[in-house]
């Protein structure tokens, strides 16, 4: 899977042509599902853009509540016809909009009530990770968003819960983490779901890497059989970046199927 986070870039006039140009150079042989994430206000036009493609449209963020006195706010069910895909926790929502891990919870509902599949993003800042607590706050970060719905874990894997891991110094900077610390948290994440007893079990749950992801880097990610694809910020605005990490992913989706990978 290669998930688009485009973030706050383009405009209702430009983003359908781009997400049009991306899903023509991203056509791949083997079974990658790919997902783009534009600006509440440009998701109609890359919708009717991807109309007849298999690409599918996700939103980056929808409310806590389903409806009521939140100016400004846009709730799950106002996305119908819209999206079919969420962002949720996203680190720099965290960051700005004082997100905490309980509205994010709330806002996990509010996905599955409104049948929007949700990437749910989780990972720590450097100071964390320099200090030795990275396993520690990723694992609590699970337990804290999806503890409560450990006995609906069945419920979200049908839906296709989908958890990106973005440790936050790589997000933007330029520094990606390994593929191996990646799949160590990926792994760090099934088992506290597993901990959870999270009815369908982690190995249910695709986790996919982001951060600093290029077609350059792309493929240490995938060659780890513990991730699942890639949640791509700045990179997923250039069709070319798109086109060779999704071809990467391709070649790694082709490869896991037939058992070679
Ligand atoms: P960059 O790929 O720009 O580092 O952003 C990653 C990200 O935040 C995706 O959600």
């Amino acid at each position: 899977m290669v998930a688009a986070n485009w973030k706050m870039h383009t405009t209702p006039a430009d983003a359908g042509a781009l997400a049009a140009t991306i899903a023509a150079r991203t056509r791949v042989d083997g079974p990658v599902i790919r997902v783009i994430c534009p600006p509440f206000v440009c998701l109609a036009a890359v919708r009717d853009a991807l109309a007849g493609s298999d690409v599918a449209v996700g939103a980056q963020n929808i409310h806590h509540e389903p409806l009521g006195a939140y100016t400004g706010e846009v709730s799950a069910p106002m996305l119908a016809g819209l999206a079919t895909w969420v962002i949720l926790g996203h680190s720099e929502r965290r960051r700005d909009a004082g997100e905490t891990d309980e509205q994010i919870g709330r806002k996990l509902r509010q996905a599955v009530a409104a049948k929007l599949r949700p990437i749910v993003c989780v990972g720590e800042q450097l100071a964390e990770r320099e200090s030795g607590r990275a396993a520690d706050i990723v694992a609590d970060q699970v337990r804290a968003i999806i503890g409560g719905y450990a006995g609906e874990g069945e419920a979200l894997a049908r839906l296709g819960i989908v958890i990106a891991y973005e440790p936050v110094w790589a997000i933007g900077t330029g520094r990606n983490a390994t593929g191996a610390d990646a799949a160590a948290m990926a792994g760090l994440i099934r088992a506290t779901l597993d901990e959870l007893e999270f009815t369908a079990g982690g190995a249910a749950v695709p986790v996919l890497y982001g951060g600093s992801v290029t077609a350059a880097n792309a493929g240490e990610f995938f060659a780890e059989p513990a991730i699942d694809g890639a949640l791509v910020g700045g990179a997923s605005l250039k069709p070319e970046e798109m086109a060779g990490i999704v071809a990467r992913a391709g070649l790694t989706a082709q490869a896991r199927a037939n058992g070679i990978a």
